[in-house]
């Protein structure tokens, strides 16, 4: 898959680790050219002169990027190159206090990049799997869930497909409104840091899933 991560933080750096050692092709983008230059040297992806370089290079865009700072001016930036294209959402929305979801009872992030980005095929995923997992998906010997929401069935299917590929167990929640529930647990596991020892390194799993089901609930 022809893949454009923006964002060269600790969720660009390992998306596009993981991204690169299944053999998708990436294009990394970021507001300092140095973190998404010293990603694709570390990775062996393309660093994009801009952000809408690194869109117009790609089918998947990967959206690695503080939501309260620069979500919004960033859709305004790539919304002339994202018609047709399959946008993932993996940012968290925290308050500037990070006790809580700036979108508590109102749209999820992704449904508002689906706002911002009209004729782009929204996608949630990865967001409740911390960084230090999404390169390495097995914790106390356990293959991690990677829980996709969308709206657009072929995309959903394809992000499903890429979460496989880079090793987790994938699962389709449902339609793009699930996404609120996705920011939620993903907050639960930020909120619970303290009490679970600060590893940044847990996860959620669900269990108990008969075989074969999710194959057929993509
Ligand atoms: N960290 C995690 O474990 C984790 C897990 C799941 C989801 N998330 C979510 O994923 C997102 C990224 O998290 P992170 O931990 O990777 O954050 P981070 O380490 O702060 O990285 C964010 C990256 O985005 C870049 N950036 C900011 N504005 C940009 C713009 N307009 N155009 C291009 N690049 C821009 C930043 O560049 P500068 O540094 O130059 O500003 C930085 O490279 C957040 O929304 C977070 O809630 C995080």
């Amino acid at each position: 898959m022809d893949i454009a991560v923006i964002g060269a933080g600790n969720v660009g750096r390992s998306l596009t680790t993981a991204f690169r050692r299944a053999g998708h092709v990436v294009t990394i983008a970021s507001s300092d050219p140095a973190d998404s230059g010293a990603v694709a040297i570390a990775t062996g992806a393309r660093a994009a002169v801009s952000n809408l370089d690194a869109v117009r290079a790609a089918d998947i865009v990967v959206l690695a990027i503080p939501f309260g700072s620069a979500a919004e001016s960033l859709a305004r930036e790539i919304a002339p190159a994202i018609a047709g294209k399959i946008v993932v959402d993996v940012t968290n929305p925290l308050n500037p206090t990070y006790d809580g979801l700036l979108t508590a009872g109102g749209p999820s992030a992704a449904e508002q990049f689906a706002a911002w980005l009209p004729g782009a095929r929204v996608v949630k995923a990865f967001n409740t799997l911390f960084a230090s997992v999404q390169a390495d998906p097995i914790v106390d010997g356990v293959q991690l869930d990677a829980f996709v929401a969308g709206d657009d069935d072929v995309a959903r299917t394809t992000i499903l497909d890429l979460a496989r590929s880079i090793g987790f167990r994938a699962m389709s929640v449902g339609p793009l409104a699930r996404a609120r529930e996705l920011e939620a647990v993903a907050f639960l596991g930020i909120a619970l840091q303290g009490t679970l020892g600060n590893t940044w390194h847990t996860a959620w799993k669900i269990v108990g899933v008969p075989a074969g089901v999710l194959e057929q609930a993509a």
